[in-house]
């Protein structure tokens, strides 16, 4: 039996392909869209486990509505992968266009900015068209980190975001789209009530499924090919493909997912990767020299606590799919209290902080009022010290 149907926008790319893999492993039918079915290109999701089961290819473009729509009606949910993805550079795998495509604005607009932030609005109309529950929106750390006002010392997260007009004046038109393309999308969220999340990947790296090279892969080659005398030696957040994909679906099961998501892992310096490229593959043209290059870092500690476990008994009891919803609410907000009572018959109230003993320590595990020292009951109680 599958578990939900949902639709994978520019399923045949790098980053999708692996979200089509895992949707199908866990009993997904999926809706792939692609641009030119038949076309070579997208063999590969064919023969993924359960394709042949589980999911259809529909033709579809993001400038053309009715082509989404097609794609998406049906569905429970949307994973929305495709965005224009221009070649990298070397100095700066996760931006460019300006070094290696000499871009004009108005190239930039036709081929990247349009299709990313129109794209995304027409991906969500047919959504709200079709009565999706939840979207998955694929955004990355290029809408977040590149912005000259936050503290250096401080580390970038879910609050911050690239700046529009720095991103124009510096030409870093794939920042342009990312970060327009993802406050289009929340906004659009606050004012129909569409179910967004977003979810934004710092450099992905890892295995390719299809047969092409996709432009954050192509980084590591540049390094390889192009021979830079020097390099800015720059901090890499890197993400491996794979986790990735998980935190996508992560944030398509939550039901307490809410607003975006810093997707990030290992934070590598640029001259490092080179130094670790050159003892695998020494004869290659390396860089001789680098420059001092940017420290920023960014924080997924709002993802890692959505992916923490302790939770997910609960979801696992009998009935939980049909009759639990469960809500974020903390006790000193009431907003979120009243979210979760509203429409409610009668509540249980049974929140309240207390405090951990420290089990090792013994003077810790004795109540004050009684003086039963609790780690003696616990092995009493396990049968490791005899009565
Ligand atoms: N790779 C990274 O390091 C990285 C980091 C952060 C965020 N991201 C985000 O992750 C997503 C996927 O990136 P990727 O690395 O997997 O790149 P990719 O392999 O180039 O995939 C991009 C996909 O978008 C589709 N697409 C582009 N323009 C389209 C249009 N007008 N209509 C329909 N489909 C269109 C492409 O379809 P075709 O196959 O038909 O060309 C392709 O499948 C993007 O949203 C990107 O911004 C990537």
């Amino acid at each position: 039996m599958v578990k939900d149907r949902v639709c994978v926008t520019g399923a045949g790319g790098f980053l999708a392909s692996w979200v089509v893999k895992l949707l199908l492993s866990k009993d997904y039918a999926v809706h792939g869209t692609v641009r030119q079915p038949g076309d070579e290109k997208y063999a590969h999701l064919n023969k993924l486990e359960k394709a042949s089961e589980n999911l259809e290819l529909f033709k579809a473009d993001l400038l053309d509505y009715d082509s989404l729509y097609s794609a998406i009606e049906g569905c429970d949910g949307v994973f929305h992968v495709a965005s224009p993805v221009p070649s990298t550079t070397v100095s700066n795998p996760e931006a460019c266009l300006s070094i290696c495509i000499p871009y004009t604005v108005k190239l930039a607009l036709v081929e990247v900015i349009e299709p990313a932030v129109k794209g995304t609005l027409n991906v969500l109309k047919a959504c709200l068209e079709a009565k999706i529950k939840r979207v998955v929106v694929v955004s990355a750390g290029a809408a977040v980190a590149f912005n000259p006002r936050w503290p250096k010392d401080q580390i970038k997260d879910e609050t911050c975001w690239s700046d529009k007009e720095y991103c124009k004046t510096t030409k870093n038109w794939y920042f342009l789209s990312k970060t327009e393309a993802e406050s289009e999308a929340l906004e659009f969220a606050k004012s129909t009530g569409l179910g967004v999340i977003t979810v934004c990947p710092t450099l992905i790296l890892g295995p390719i499924l299809q047969p092409t090279i996709n432009a954050s892969s192509s980084f590591l080659i540049k390094i390889l090919k192009e021979g830079c005398a020097s390099l800015e030696n720059r901090n890499l957040m890197i993400v491996d493909i794979r986790d990735v994909a998980d935190a996508l679906i992560l944030a398509y099961e939550k039901p307490e997912a809410e607003g975006r998501y810093i997707c990030t892992a290992h934070q590598i310096k640029l001259r490092d990767v080179v130094d670790k490229l050159r003892s695998l593959y020494p004869n290659y043209h390396y860089p001789k020299s680098f420059t001092v290059g940017e420290e920023g870092m960014l924080s997924s500690e709002k993802l890692q606590k959505l992916g923490d476990e302790k939770y997910a008994h609960l979801n696992k009891l009998d009935k939980a799919s049909e009759n639990l919803k469960v809500f974020k609410a903390e006790l000193l907000d009431y907003e979120s209290l009243y979210s979760a009572i509203e429409d409610c018959s009668g509540v249980f109230h049974v929140a309240s902080p207390v405090p951990l003993t420290s089990v090792p320590n013994p003077e810790a595990s004795v109540c004050p009022y009684c003086g039963i020292n609790f780690v003696n009951l616990a092995l009493l109680a396990s049968g490791s010290m005899p009565l």
